[in-house]
């Protein structure tokens, strides 16, 4: 399904507990620590932010080169530990809008 950048910017407030969205220097919306920098995050190879500690699962997955997409976003933001078939670090679940906040972090990628 097709996500809507508007209603993913609200969604994303769900988010903002643990990601920031950061170009370099320039905070573009404030967030926590506890994840990763979210900007650029669609296209990027998954578990590939410097300096970063990632769970077991997204090193298998940086290794393997995977790149993020709106899809497969959507997907992993139901159930972090299950996308990853591994215990993932993050342990909150978005039940429904995923597709809605992948359009929303697509905009912050060229
Ligand atoms: C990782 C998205 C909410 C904590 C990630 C990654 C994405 C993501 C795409 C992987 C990034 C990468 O490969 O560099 C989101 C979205 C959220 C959300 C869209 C809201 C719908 C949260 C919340 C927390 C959190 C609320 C904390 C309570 C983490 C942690 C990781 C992570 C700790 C690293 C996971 C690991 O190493 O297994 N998140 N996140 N996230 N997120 Fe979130």
């Amino acid at each position: 399904a097709e996500g809507d950048a508007a209603k993913g910017e609200k969604e994303f407030n769900k988010c903002k507990a643990c990601h920031m969205i950061a170009d370099g220097d320039e905070t573009i919306v404030r967030g926590g620590r506890v994840g990763p920098n979210l900007h650029g995050v669609i296209g990027r190879v998954m578990g590939s932010v410097e300096d970063y500690r990632y769970s077991d699962g997204f090193e298998a997955k940086a290794e393997a080169g995977e790149v993020w997409t709106e899809e497969n976003l959507a997907e992993y933001v139901k159930d972090p530990s299950e996308f990853l078939g591994d215990r993932s670090k993050m342990t909150f679940k978005l039940r429904k809008g995923g597709e809605d906040v992948a359009a929303y972090l697509a905009t912050f990628s060229e």
